[in-house]
């Protein structure tokens, strides 16, 4: 079963380009999930350097969006981008050392990041973005 869902209701922010890159960030993450279970180390390293590749991508078009428009909130939610990165940043750089693993506790961090971050965060910039 997939690790989540993209649904209009839960992760709906009104913003299609957002919304296209969210519904392939879970399906990368899905995949991700699926493929830390088979513990094929190798592909589950490729599959998180994609995932990680995706999800910077992603930030830096929300973060031009948001500087175009000049949106308020972009310091803060810049700060929530930026940690996220480094979290991932340092946990690709122990896994490809052999000093991490990434498992299913992993791929539902970052489920739960995007569960609080995509509706309280990505959702309000819609009226600015859209304007
Ligand atoms: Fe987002
Ligand atoms: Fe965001």
């Amino acid at each position: 079963m997939a690790l989540i869902t993209w649904t209009k209701e839960a992760y709906g922010t009104n913003v299609a380009v957002a919304d296209e890159q969210h519904q392939e960030l879970f399906r990368l993450l899905n995949g991700l999930h699926e493929t830390v279970a088979g513990g094929d180390r190798a592909a589950i390293g490729k599959q998180l350097d994609g995932l990680i590749d995706y999800v910077v991508m992603h930030f830096q078009t929300e973060e031009k969006l948001m500087q175009e428009k000049a949106y308020p909130d972009f310091a803060a939610h810049k700060a929530e981008h930026d940690k996220l990165v480094g979290t991932c940043a340092d946990l690709q750089k122990k896994f490809h050392a052999g000093e991490a693993e990434v498992n299913q506790d992993t791929t539902r961090f970052v489920k739960d990041w995007l569960d609080t971050h995509i509706p309280k965060v990505d959702k309000p910039y819609a009226p600015c973005l859209n304007g």
